[in-house]
């Protein structure tokens, strides 16, 4: 008698069954439990799913409410503190209501073009994925969005820093926020407002800021004043900016071709670019999101193929924001399951 058959073989061997049954089912609940967990990077219930357009609604309202207007952010949005200096604005931690709300102030009117233009996108672009828009008043040149009390993504590390959270600071939830950064991309890429291109990106720190940590650790793009739109198909191009860029986080095809002959920079002669410049940046705003949080070189080895076809020369050459966003679930998804199976 084969002690290998799958037929029973000793009075044990009922026993042996029940228990083996017994542990894949542990194993799939603890897998099931796990994915649930983690998995919960899309879709997010946010408080505002549900409310009609041109309104918002905060977790603790409840109703839809529309958009604020001059009137009511005179009267009822009571500036408190100074949170936020930017080029193009100064932010406010303020109050309508009991609501806290972040009041945004053109900084300076050189720059209308840009706080126009960042206002129209917030209101082209409201999902999950974007800061929440409360209400504005062009006359005064504010806008109010939601407050988010972690601030910006910058913050990450100091964050997870703090006693409470510290819990927190795992791989799983740095790839997580990694996949949502690429998730917005792929929704600015191939969302209602077109093809658009997250120009106010020319260093890890300056993408990280432009994105606002939630309360429950989700990301949300908050600035959108640099969204110019590409359509290379079309022989749509853009340029980030009229200056000369330089270094290696920003694509090879954002720097001046003619530097080696010494040419002086001209931004008249200096070519467009599309969309996959942000593609090239991936890799690095990702390194920067894991910091050296265990577990992390392995979520590294993972990507590194998918990484290497980011950084192609040839932008064409390089994935669409989806494709890399595919990738970062399946490595997210397959390290969590090893992980569950490294527990039994
Ligand atoms: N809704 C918010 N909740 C919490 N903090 C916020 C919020 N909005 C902005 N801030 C803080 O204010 C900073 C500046 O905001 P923002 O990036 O919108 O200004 P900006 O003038 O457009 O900056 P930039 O110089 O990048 O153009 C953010 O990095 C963040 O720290
Ligand atoms: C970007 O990442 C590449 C590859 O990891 C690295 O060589 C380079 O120094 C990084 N650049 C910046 C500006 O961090």
């Amino acid at each position: 008698m084969s002690r290998l058959g799958c037929c029973p073989v000793s009075r044990s061997a009922p026993v042996v069954a029940v228990c083996l049954a017994a542990l894949l089912l542990c194993n799939a609940f603890i897998y099931l439990y796990l994915e649930s967990v983690y998995q919960a990077e899309e879709p997010r219930a946010a408080a505002r799913a549900g409310c009609p357009p041109r309104h918002f609604k905060m977790a603790t309202m409840k109703n839809c409410t529309p958009w604020l207007q001059c009137p009511e952010i005179r009267a009822e949005v009571r500036r408190l503190k100074l949170i936020g200096q930017g080029a193009v604005k100064k932010v406010y931690l303020a109050e309508w209501r009991t609501q806290k709300v972040a009041l945004s102030s053109l900084s300076s009117e050189d720059y209308l073009e840009d706080f126009l233009h960042g206002l129209s996108m917030l209101q082209a672009l409201q999902e999950p994925r974007v800061v929440q828009l409360v209400g504005f008043c062009l006359e005064d040149r504010l806008l109010a969005t939601e407050f988010h009390p972690l601030g910006s993504l910058l913050n990450l590390d100091r964050v997870l820093a703090r006693p409470q959270y510290r819990h927190l600071d795992t791989w799983q939830t740095r790839l997580r926020l990694a996949a949502e950064y690429v998730s917005v991309l792929d929704y600015l890429h191939s969302g209602p407002a077109g093809r658009r291109v997250m120009c106010d990106s020319n260093s890890a720190e300056k993408t990280l800021s432009q994105f606002l940590l939630t309360g429950d650790f989700h990301l949300v793009a908050n600035d959108l004043d640099a969204l110019p739109e590409a359509d290379a198909a079309a022989g749509l191009l853009v340029k980030c900016g009229h200056r000369q860029l330089s270094g290696d986080f920003v694509a090879p095809e954002q720097l001046w071709p003619f530097a080696d002959r010494g040419e002086p920079f001209s931004d008249e002669l200096m070519p467009g670019y599309d969309e996959k410049t942000d593609i090239w940046k991936i890799p690095n705003v990702t390194w920067s999101l894991m910091g050296s949080v265990p577990g992390g070189d392995l979520v590294h080895f993972h990507l590194f193929q998918i990484h290497e076809q980011c950084k192609k020369a040839d932008p064409r050459l390089r994935p669409s924001a989806g494709d890399v966003l595919k990738v970062y679930r399946s490595v997210y998804s397959g390290m969590v399951r090893d992980s569950s199976r490294d527990m039994l």
